[in-house]
């Protein structure tokens, strides 16, 4: 049994993905969330395929029985929860008149509202693992579009700022019993949600889903006294 353990959503694809690597390279037995499973499947095949210790559960974040049996098995697996990852996420463009409500409930839901669940879901888990060592870790994902509202991507830019007011919440909640929380603000990285925009912005010109992970590396090695609420990540010359 490894001797820290993470559950990261959004794991199947691009930022989650990557930063599922990075923990497992780090010592970290893995639970890794996503909605389709045979996505799912095949990114935790490849995690186990480098030697990673893996539970997988496909399941629709927006569903908060999925979000408690996604917690559940992950306790029953590993017992212990040092790192969180939160990087399932949706975004949908629309002008103000155009909104589908399915779409914007999606977006919350999502975005926002499986976080705040997540949260209530392990922080008993993460306590622990912070009254052991000081560092327990929960990484939301925010973006850069959180930190400056974005046409057309507005309820996007919302749920994002949503995040970055919820982190900071849980920094003074939570942080001095030893469970630490970041919100990454990444502009475009190369990941399938940036597909619409490949015909503007080239994938090499995006950031690199590996630079976002390493990161994480980074704020595994705080010491117990310091707390990184926000790491922002510009591409060079542009906001988005
Ligand atoms: N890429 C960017 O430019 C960028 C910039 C800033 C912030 N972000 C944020 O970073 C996070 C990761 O984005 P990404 O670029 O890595 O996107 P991605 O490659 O599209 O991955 C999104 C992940 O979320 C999962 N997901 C979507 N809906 C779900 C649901 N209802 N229940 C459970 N899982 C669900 C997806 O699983 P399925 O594929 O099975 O649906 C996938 O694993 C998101 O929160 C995004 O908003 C991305």
């Amino acid at each position: 049994m490894p001797d820290r353990a993470a559950l990261v959503t959004g794991a199947s694809s691009g930022i989650g993905l990557a930063i599922a690597h990075a923990l497992g390279e780090e010592g970290h037995g893995l639970t890794v969330a996503a909605r389709r499973p045979e996505k799912l499947a095949a990114a935790a095949e490849e995690l186990r395929a480098v030697g990673h210790d893996v539970e997988e559960l496909a399941a629709d974040l927006t569903q908060e029985e999925d979000i408690g049996r996604v917690v559940a098995a992950h306790r029953e697996r590993f017992g212990r929860l040092d790192v969180l990852v939160n990087s399932a996420g949706v975004g949908f463009g629309a002008t103000a008149d155009g909104h589908e409500t399915k779409r914007v409930d999606m977006q919350m839901d999502l975005n926002v509202r499986a976080i705040v669940l997540f949260y209530r879901e392990c922080v008993g888990l993460l306590k622990a693992a912070g009254a052991e060592h000081g560092n327990a870790l929960v990484v939301n994902l925010a973006s850069n579009a959180g930190k400056t509202g974005q046409a057309w991507l507005s309820v996007y830019s919302a749920t994002k700022a949503a995040v970055i007011g919820y982190t900071q919440a849980m920094n003074r909640e939570l942080a001095g019993e030893g469970v630490k929380s970041v919100a990454l603000c990444p502009g475009f990285v190369d990941t399938p949600m940036t597909e619409f925009i490949r015909e503007e912005i080239k994938p090499e010109e995006m950031i690199r889903t590996e630079d976002v992970a390493q990161s994480v590396r980074f704020l595994l090695r705080l010491s117990r006294s310091c707390i990184v609420p926000e790491i922002v990540f510009e591409r060079p010359g542009q906001m988005l």
